[in-house]
């Protein structure tokens, strides 16, 4: 495994109890995304779906009520830790017609698998590699079937990220105001970008639509919570900074994100792409 990567996994790895932990806000948060991804890849009964960076198994679980106890899931993670938790849940959530896999995105290996659809949820911005992904995404599926996507759009749409990244980077003593380097949370938000990759891996008609999803908590105080707790990309550049640097990051962070608050709470602007792409 490449270095960016086994460093990428290993804090997945990390935040992997943190993310499960906040399933209830992560599934809040994006609850309307994850109907119109779904929907977009037509997902029904009977259907065997492929779930790409499935993390502790979220969305997976709207998906095996969708497909029912006819149709068959694999939820795939990079992270053992992640695909643990996601197993965990899926064995509570008694849906024994999915099961999980730990898998390199960028390394799928399952050509021919003839999945009906396939979908990755706030996944593919990680990889180092997204066209390689793309491609491995489009041979698991079957002919006629869909491939649906959800990834942050650009900065200046995604003004939370854009300022704890900004921070983050700045006291890790890396470059800042710099296009987003690959497998970090902007990287495929440029205009255009997720609809020539997709097009370029071979995918057919392939639609990219802004969707808004803001995070609504009660204060900024809850999404450094949030962040500090869940926020693997943030936490891996910070966490080997002596730990006075770590609390005047976090510190800064607070005092920008609170221009977000509002009369009832406090609203964190996100945008994300809906990406669509289906094999012919
Ligand atoms: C932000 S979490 C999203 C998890 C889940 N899809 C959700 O929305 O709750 C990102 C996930 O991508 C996984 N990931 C990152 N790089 C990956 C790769 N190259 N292949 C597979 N999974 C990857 C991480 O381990 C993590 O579980």
């Amino acid at each position: 495994m490449a270095d960016a990567m086994q460093d990428s996994t290993e804090a997945w790895d990390r935040a992997a109890a943190g993310w499960d932990r906040n399933s209830a806000l992560v599934r809040a948060w994006l609850a309307e995304a994850t109907e119109a991804m779904l929907d977009a890849a037509r997902i029904g009964p009977g259907m065997r779906v492929l779930d790409v960076a499935a993390g502790a198994g979220d969305q997976t679980i709207d998906i095996t009520r969708r497909v029912g106890p006819t149709g068959a899931v694999l939820a795939t993670d990079v992270a053992p830790a992640m695909v643990a938790l996601a197993d965990a849940n899926l064995r509570r959530a008694a849906v024994p017609w999915a099961r999980t896999q730990i898998a390199d995105a960028e390394a799928l290996d399952m050509d021919g698998a003839r999945f009906n659809a396939a979908i990755c949820r706030l996944g593919l911005m990680f990889c180092q590699r997204p066209l390689v992904a793309l491609r491995g995404i489009l041979r698991a599926v079957a002919p006629g079937g869909r491939f649906t996507a959800l990834v942050f759009s650009h900065a200046e749409a995604n003004p939370c990220i854009t300022i704890t990244s900004r921070i983050a980077r700045r006291y890790a003593g890396l470059p800042v105001d710099q296009p987003p380097p690959p497998g970090s949370l902007l990287s495929l938000g440029k205009p255009g970008l997720m609809a020539e990759l997709l097009a370029e891996a071979g995918f057919r008609d392939v639609t990219v639509q802004p969707l808004a999803a803001p995070f609504c908590v009660p204060s900024s105080a809850d999404y450094l919570d949030f962040v500090r707790s869940a926020g693997s990309p943030i936490l891996n550049l910070l966490r080997l900074l002596p730990q006075d640097d770590q609390r005047r990051a976090w510190d800064e962070m607070a005092l920008e994100l609170a221009q977000f608050t509002k009369a009832g709470g406090w609203e964190g602007p996100n945008e994300l792409l809906l990406c669509v792409g289906a094999r012919q």
